[in-house]
């Protein structure tokens, strides 16, 4: 299916570009008004962008069912102020609830069961609940349209970070430990566990050969996935073979294959796969260099 958006309704654009682009961080921002009644409601269309300055970005929408503004959107254009509470999975709910269209003189804190603890350098309150909080001011709020569904970018400076003792390990954060939710198409969000977290090798110093420099066999294999050989195609240089690797397996596959090269080869591109699923690159492309060998 391809979609020109101009052709498309606002409803339409919000059910693809929603689904497509996810899962999006949560911001719980909580907000004053110029009588120091308080705010709090969540956003999805929210970001970090820049570390020098800490900016974060986030855009509460002109509504689109009447085109109004949001009570967020208002308090920051009288007090450009925010405490941006990171949302965790034990606290999804009730976030949620944070989010139903309650009367400018309700405070959600309250409505949503949260409790409030007081921020050092900005007046809104924190959500004591929240493991992670930001404290910001508002350096610019840049409306992206005047229709309904039109964005406003509320650009942020982080001033000072708040973050839960539990979640640190030297005081470093541990990604399992957080567990943080995000938001995706319709009602859909995910729980970022520690069962579904996995890592990517990036190194920073050295770059990767490329999946053009691989031996064409590696580069050709119906078995080895775009996954895998983007793995192979990371390493510096095309590793040497290592005259003392000894793998039991291997020495298995090529003893019983030998009468077949085609199976061997596929039998191989298996092992591989499986070991680079493992993360075991160097061990992966001693296989593969291996079997080039014999073969
Ligand atoms: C998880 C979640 C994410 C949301 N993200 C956005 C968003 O990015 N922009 C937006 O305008 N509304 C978003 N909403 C809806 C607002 O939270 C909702 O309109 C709320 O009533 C605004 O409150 P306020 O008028 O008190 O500021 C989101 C709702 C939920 C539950």
């Amino acid at each position: 299916m391809i979609l020109d958006l101009k052709d498309l309704t606002a409803l339409d654009k919000q059910h693809y570009l929603q689904h497509i682009i996810g899962p999006r961080p949560i911001c719980f921002a909580s907000t004053i008004n110029s009588e120091g009644g308080v705010n709090l409601s969540p956003f999805s269309f929210f970001n970090l962008f820049s570390i020098q300055p800490p900016i974060v970005i986030f855009s509460p929408s002109r509504r689109l069912r009447n085109n109004t503004t949001k009570h967020t959107l208002q308090n920051i254009l009288a007090i450009p102020e925010v405490v941006i509470n990171m949302v965790t999975y034990d606290m999804v709910q009730q976030t949620s609830l944070a989010s139903c269209e309650y009367g400018k003189e309700v405070d959600e804190f309250i409505k949503a069961g949260f409790t409030k603890e007081k921020a050092i350098r900005v007046r809104p309150p924190m959500v004591k609940e929240s493991k992670a909080k930001l404290e910001c001011k508002v350096l610019e709020v840049k409306p992206l349209g005047t229709e309904g569904g039109a964005g406003n970018l509320v650009i942020c400076e982080v001033l000072h970070m708040h973050i839960d003792e539990t979640l640190l390990d030297n005081g470093k954060i541990n990604q399992r430990k957080l567990e943080l939710v995000a938001r995706l198409g319709g009602d859909w969000y995910c729980k970022v566990s520690a069962e579904n977290l996995f890592q990517v090798a990036k190194p920073n110093t050295q770059i990767g050969i490329g999946v053009d420099s691989l031996p064409e066999s590696i580069r050709q294999s119906k078995i080895l996935s775009g996954n895998n050989l983007g793995q192979l195609a990371n390493v510096h240089e095309v590793p040497a073979v290592h005259p003392s690797f000894d793998d039991e397996h291997l020495k298995n596959i090529f003893q019983y294959y030998s009468i077949n090269p085609a199976e061997m080869e596929k039998e191989v591109h298996l092992y591989a796969a499986k070991l680079l699923s493992e993360g075991k690159v160097q061990e992966a492309w001693q296989v593969l260099l291996a079997t080039d060998n014999i073969m």
